[in-house]
């Protein structure tokens, strides 16, 4: 549970924590090296967490300290991931294409992860299957087998970040060339594929939606850092639009943050880019915007939530259009308990802010995703009186800290715990995709 008092301004400077969705694919990609590969700037989250339990769980031997990870993967042993697992994070899909490139087979279920759609995978197994692999489900079961994996031409009708990943996991350490079409381009697509490049791997077009893969023999170690993460910037780029105030966010590439950037503005925020870092100075009085999510890149859908509860604050009539995941605005109903005033058809969210007056109000919240748990936050620091979020198990999936890191700037705000517990208690508290 955390409890956060509005309305005062923010201030200060914080330093971003590495990305939950850069650094997954990697971890999954230091599994086509049998050997050790260190990753730093490694985010303390659930979701790391997650992955190191399924990475342990074949064979792996992982350490997390201050921040760098390292991963040997000399011996793996199992090729099947637990239901548990699978359920507790969409990003273990990723270890489909990882394995089957590494034991010839991969043992699965579907995956879980946030409800904020769908969600289907025909995309990744698609793409494996053109690359060679047997696939079969059957109840929730995946069972994929490849003698050896073969370049093939891949073309997604829409750009899926997770399929783009799991095919160049798989084609990375194919026979021949892989031609990937269609690809997303996500700026965590281009850390993986730098990632693997620099293990040996042979991937041009990197950051464009074409991406050929030449297959090599083998991969070797690497050292890399994990990338500043954009949609954790972005948020509290929200919260200080949401509430005014003055802060530094270190850390963070502010070219991976474009559309963000100016959606922002459009809502009376000043922001200033710098090398690796973005200030941005804001009246706590927003004013009425618009925002239509799409893949990058255009206006990220993880920061859909976020914006909206700048809108809920805000002067006049916001409008969002959600292109990306058909039931992302579970936040709403939320948001409404503090007052706002919310309208939904379809993709489509109309939201008439509150302003200064009546303002938003403090209230009892559940987050019921991710983001959407951030945006509470967010909200929290805007509305008059004390708002206290329930379902925190969702922010700490990607947050590390969101209260060290607001409190840092000046907020009132604290974790009140009780939902802390060990990993794997933490792991079951998310499981079945809540
Ligand atoms: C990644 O999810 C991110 N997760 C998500 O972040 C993010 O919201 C999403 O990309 C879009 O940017 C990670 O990187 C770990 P997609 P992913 O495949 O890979 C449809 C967060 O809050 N689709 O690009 O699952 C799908 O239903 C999370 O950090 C298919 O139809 O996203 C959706 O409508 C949540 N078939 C759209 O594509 C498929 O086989 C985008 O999904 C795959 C996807």
């Amino acid at each position: 549970m955390i409890e956060v008092q509005g309305t005062s301004p923010l201030s200060g400077t914080v330093k971003i924590q590495g990305s939950k969705n850069a650094v997954l694919p990697m971890m999954a990609a230091a599994l086509l090296h049998e050997g050790i590969t260190v990753f730093t700037n490694v985010p303390r989250i659930q979701d790391v967490f997650c992955m190191m339990g399924i990475l342990r769980f074949i064979g792996c031997v992982c350490r997390l300290e201050d921040h760098v990870l390292s991963i040997d993967a000399t011996r793996v042993l199992r090729a099947e991931i637990p239901e548990g697992y699978m359920k507790a994070m969409r990003s273990s899909i990723m270890m489909l294409g990882a394995l089957l490139a590494r034991q010839g087979r991969a043992l699965t279920r579907y995956p879980g992860g946030c409800l904020i759609g769908s969600r289907p995978i025909d995309l990744h197994i698609k793409a494996l299957r053109a690359l060679g692999a047997e696939i079969t489900e059957e109840k929730g079961t995946i069972c994929a087998r490849a003698e050896r994996l073969r370049g093939a031409e891949i073309h997604f009708p829409y750009p899926s970040v997770g399929a783009t990943e799991n095919a160049l996991l798989a084609a990375v350490l194919a026979d021949g060339t892989a031609r990937i079409t269609g690809a997303a381009k996500e700026p965590e697509i281009q850390e993986l594929c730098l990632l693997l490049n620099q293990m040996g791997g042979k991937i041009q077009g990197i950051g464009t939606d074409c991406l050929t893969v030449e297959g090599v023999e083998s991969l070797s170690g690497a050292v890399r850092q994990v990338p500043g993460d954009r949609i954790v910037a972005g948020t509290y780029l929200a919260a200080a639009l949401a509430c005014g105030g003055k802060v530094q966010l270190e850390g963070v590439d502010p070219r991976h943050m474009g559309a963000v950037v100016s959606a922002f503005e459009d809502c009376g925020g000043h922001i200033k880019a710098g090398e690796g870092c973005l200030a941005v100075s804001a009246s706590g009085k927003p004013e009425a915007f618009e925002i239509v999510t799409g893949p990058y890149p255009d206006f990220p859908t993880d920061l859909q939530s976020p914006a909206m509860a700048v809108m809920a604050a805000a002067n006049g009539k916001s409008r969002i259009v959600e292109n990306v995941f058909e039931n992302r605005y579970r936040t709403a109903a939320e948001l409404e308990k503090m007052g706002a005033d919310i309208r939904i058809c379809g993709k489509e969210a109309l939201i008439a802010g509150k302003g200064p007056e009546p303002g938003l109000c403090g209230a009892r919240v559940t987050a019921s995703d991710l983001r959407g748990g951030a945006a509470l936050v967010a909200a929290g620091l805007a509305a008059k009186g004390t708002t206290v979020i329930d379902g925190c198990c969702h922010i700490h999936r990607g947050y590390e800290d969101i209260c060290r890191d607001l409190s840092s700037l000046g907020a009132r705000i604290r974790d009140e715990g009780g939902e802390k517990g060990s990993i794997s208690s933490r792991i079951g508290e998310c499981a079945g995709g809540i």
